[in-house]
């Protein structure tokens, strides 16, 4: 029985005269790869199937090429209507016959220019009347396609290029599509009624709809929370903008904020962990005052309550999931169905997603290695269940004692700690980082229901595995923070990344952090957002340089907040002695006593000690894993003891 609380987000609504069944989409995300004719695959029919299959109400592809030849197949080989259009037709009647037989709607988004494609036609000005001429055409040419694969609307992305054409900073001509409002989204309003012209009044488009730049002066990204003149596009354009862009025929507007010249370090784009929630619901509110079609938008919307609430008080007329679809496809059925508790919880760090594909890997989920593999054989179910035990309860434990309990294993966790998540329970402990301790909950529900046996605060000394006898041993014994000596390594003002942020240990209000990596950083801005004056030194040339690298737009907001929040950073540069004055620290050669009242270590994490050693031949199969193995992150623990636990 679904919860009436939120029922709101399960009425029907209709764009154009599309009628919805419900208020979810899954917004544009360019996870699935086209074939060498630019069209749609095996795997991305059973990437949105699945999508489709947990309930959403519409589906908007990720961008599709609107100019361009597809190529070779390649990881970011981007679907393209026009390299060859009878492949891409039949292929697209296949997905759209598979998402159309679970009552779900899809859209195809086409996109102007995104990524190298940008190339083509950089420098605005340098387009000739003819070359936009030909764009607009494409775009109808392009979307008379998606219309004849059955698609039921299309929906325009901006991308770089019109980007480029429609902010005043960045275009320069002269022409009628330069200059005032009108002229810079002329090109705009030309590609609606093209394709209205070719696909008739009733076929929806609807606009991907950048309605502010966050651009300050100096290129860079502004804050939510900071005060800075816009240079790119504000609000009341983009209501200007916005009708006339009806005017021409648009039927809805998918709101959107920052800019594509950022690419993937937009954080305004891909809202990181650091976001709040419904990132862009302001901007909704405002446009929903100006334009009578329905408004819809993603951003950090999985709240249900959040969701609901914005419905219902008319701050917009569709709730986007894009992210949290790739974590948990269910999650609309899971609402439903009042199964809220068994979502899985995307985290923000778009490290499975948004960074593999830039790095030009296979785009998935850090928490659902699934994700983008719905044609890979699921975990067979055994048939001679066995005993397996797992020791440590960090994200490699836990999902190893998930997948095995799946599958039918009798499964035994040992966790030395009062509660599941290693590592993950002190993160989830830093300022914005709840979406930890929510994934945490969800193993828990999980594992409870799987009937695994949860031995808390229990260290998992090798006569109790004996006393199992265990056919399958997991160890998963996380890592512990390195450890460093120096002159004045045990005086009082020497404290801990770990003790820091679960409030063990009182900080005074001027504080150095030793290490600029992830968890010092985070430790760090936790420490700046509660007024203490923190200067961080890392001993690279810059700070989160080290490890596996991070998502650009997740690197980029950390480094902006602690700006921000006015923390110090001193890059290539050691920590030499702790004196009663403060720390002494060697940077350029030259050494520099920095008053502090704390000094907080952050130099890393090593693999805690293992039982692997002792206990590999004990029994018939033993496995590391996680951070026990090497010291990697959430998405490599998560990763592997999948594949290993759904392999054994
Ligand atoms: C991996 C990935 C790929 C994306 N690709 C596109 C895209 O092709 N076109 C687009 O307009 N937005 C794209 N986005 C942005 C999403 O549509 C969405 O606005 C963003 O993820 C915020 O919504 P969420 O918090 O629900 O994920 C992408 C986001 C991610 C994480
Ligand atoms: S990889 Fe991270 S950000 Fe991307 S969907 Fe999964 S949990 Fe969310």
């Amino acid at each position: 029985m679904m919860d009436k609380k939120i029922g709101d987000l399960f009425k029907p609504v209709t764009i154009n005269q599309l009628e919805l069944k419900n208020r979810l989409f899954m917004p544009a995300m360019g996870i699935v790869t086209a074939d060498e004719n630019g069209a749609y695959t095996k795997a991305a029919i059973a990437f949105y199937g699945a999508r489709a299959r947990g309930g959403v109400g519409l589906i908007i592809t990720g961008a599709n090429q609107v100019v361009g030849s597809a190529g070779k197949k390649t990881v970011s080989s981007f679907p393209t209507p026009l390299a060859n259009p009878e492949a891409y037709t039949s292929a697209g009647l296949e997905l759209t016959r598979a998402i159309h037989e679970q009552g779900t709607k899809i859209f195809v988004q086409l996109a102007a220019s995104w990524g190298s494609l940008a190339e083509q036609y950089k420098g605005c000005n340098a387009m000739t009347t003819a070359q936009i001429q030909g764009l607009v055409a494409a775009f109808a040419d392009s979307a008379k396609i998606v219309q004849a694969a059955g698609f039921d609307g299309v929906e325009i992305e901006t991308g770089e290029l019109l980007d480029g054409l429609t902010l005043a900073h960045l275009n320069q001509r002269c022409d009628g599509y330069g200059g005032a409002l009108q002229n810079r989204f002329r090109i705009v309003c030309e590609i609606i009624s093209a394709i209205k012209t070719v696909c008739g009044s009733s076929f929806p488009v609807i606009l991907r709809f950048g309605m502010k730049s966050y651009l300050k002066e100096g290129g860079h990204q502004a804050l939510p929370d900071e005060t800075f003149v816009e240079q790119g596009r504000d609000r009341e354009e983009a209501l200007a903008a916005a009708v006339l862009l009806v005017a021409a025929g648009c039927d809805g507007f998918d709101v959107t904020a920052g800019i594509s010249m950022f690419e993937s370090a937009s954080y305004w784009k891909y809202p990181p962990v650091y976001f709040g929630k419904g990132v862009y619901l302001e901007l909704c509110e405002v446009l929903k005052k100006v334009v009578a079609v329905p408004v819809l938008a993603a951003g950090k919307m999985a709240d249900p309550e959040l969701a609901t609430e914005a419905l219902k008080t008319g701050r917009l007329d569709m709730v986007g999931l894009g992210r949290p679809l790739l974590a948990d496809p269910e999650l609309p059925d899971k609402l439903k169905n009042d199964q809220s508790k068994d979502i899985r919880p995307c985290l923000g760090c778009n490290d499975g997603c948004l960074a593999q594909l830039i790095a030009g890997h296979e785009a998935s989920c850090t928490v659902n290695p699934d994700c983008n593999r719905e044609l890979q054989p699921m975990f067979k179910t055994v048939t001679n269940p066995k005993k397996v035990v797992v020791i440590g309860g960090g994200p490699a434990g836990m999902e190893a004692a998930r997948v095995s309990a799946v599958r039918g294993h009798q499964v035994t966790l040992f966790e030395k700690s009062y509660r599941l998540g290693g590592k993950l329970k002190y993160s989830s402990k830093r300022i914005l980082k709840t979406a930890d301790d929510e994934l945490i909950r969800w193993y828990e529900i999980q594992l409870e229901k799987l009937k695994v046996e949860i031995c808390l605060d229990e260290l998992a000394i090798p006569e109790k595995i004996a006393a199992i006898n265990p056919d399958i041993l997991f160890i998963a014994q996380g890592a512990e923070a390195r450890q460093v000596t120096f002159p004045g390594n045990d005086s009082d003002k020497v404290t801990n990344a770990l003790d820091v942020i679960t409030d063990k240990t009182y900080v005074g209000p001027r504080c150095i952090a030793i290490g600029g990596g992830l968890s010092g950083c985070e430790a760090a801005l936790h420490l700046a957002m509660h007024r203490h004056k923190m200067i961080i030194v890392d001993s690279s040339p810059d700070i989160l340089s080290a490890g596996i690298p991070l998502a650009p737009a997740n690197k980029q907001m950390l480094r902006d907040l602690l700006a921000f929040y006015r923390s110090e950073i001193i890059t290539s540069a050691r920590l030499k002695a702790v004196t009663e004055d403060g720390a002494m620290i060697e940077a350029n050669g030259q050494e520099r006593l920095i008053p502090v009242h704390h000094v907080m270590i952050a130099v890393g994490f090593e693999p805690a000690p293992s039982l692997f050693k002792e206990l590999q031949h004990n029994y018939p199969q033993v496995y590391q894993l996680g951070d026990s193995q090497a010291v990697k992150n959430i998405r490599a623990a998560i990763g592997a003891a999948n594949e290993v636990a759904g392999r054994v």
